[in-house]
């Protein structure tokens, strides 16, 4: 079968990177978790106080990030590491998640990622989570997914992710993150978060990790079947 791309956007907490990392397990696909990437410039730009103001810095800064993920074959997970270091517990700490969306909104810092994004993407056969990857990464994605959920519910989900990694944090700071990151994410000027228009949208809140994965894989055979047998074709 033809490969193709599968774009997963939607709010952050809404079960994106656990669906799409077993999506693409499914389907033989790589997995690219693209708010990793903009969380491991984010800690870059924290560690060594690069102001957000200044253009300038912020070029100079990234010319020095390189980011790398490596897939762990026992986790069948794949994780991210910044200039050859493995960040991946330290981007998902709070101090990070309070900054991300701030970083994620300078252009400079979006047009790098993006590239990235494309040049991994090339070859197809990759599930993509993010904001964008279906509006402005692959806007010719031959799957996009929106997703979205109840805010409660997100925030519960978090926190159990946290806990898990040892990190308690208060259920309304996790709101209050969330919101304030919403926000940001669907107001900035580059790329705003948003359903693109061929986009199937799924609402996660009271449906099980599983049934948004079957969801998703049949919409992904339904799509490589239409590719490969085109009905002008029949
Ligand atoms: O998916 P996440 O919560 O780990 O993403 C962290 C932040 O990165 C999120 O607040 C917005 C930003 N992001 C983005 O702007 N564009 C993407 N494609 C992915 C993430």
């Amino acid at each position: 079968m033809r490969k193709i791309i599968v774009a997963i956007d939607g709010y952050s907490a809404c079960g994106k990177s656990t669906t799409a990392k077993l999506l693409a397990a499914k389907l033989g696909y790589s997995y690219i978790d693209t708010g990793a990437m903009y969380r491991a410039v984010t800690l870059y730009f924290l560690q060594h106080y690069i102001p957000l103001t200044d253009p300038k810095d912020i070029l100079e800064a990234l010319e020095n990030i390189h980011i790398q993920f490596q897939h762990v074959a026992k986790t069948g997970k794949s994780e991210l590491y910044l200039n050859g270091l493995n960040v991946e517990d330290e981007i998902r700490k709070m101090y990070v998640s309070d900054k991300v969306s701030e970083v994620s909104a300078l252009p400079q810092v979006r047009k790098q990622l993006t590239e990235m994004q494309r040049k991994i993407g090339k070859k197809k056969g990759v599930v993509m989570d993010g904001r964008d990857i279906g509006t402005t990464v692959f806007p010719d994605a031959e799957l996009k997914i929106f997703m979205t959920a109840d805010m409660r519910v997100r925030a519960y989900r978090r926190q159990l992710e946290l806990l898990e990694k040892k990190q308690i944090v208060d259920l309304d700071d996790i709101m209050a993150n969330l919101e304030h990151r919403d926000h940001i994410d669907r107001t900035r000027q580059e790329s705003p978060l948003r359903k693109a228009l061929n986009a199937f949208e799924i609402d996660s809140t009271y449906i099980t990790v599983e049934e948004q994965v079957d969801c998703i894989l049949n919409l992904a055979v339904s799509k490589m079947i239409e590719l490969e047998f085109p009905i002008s074709k029949i």
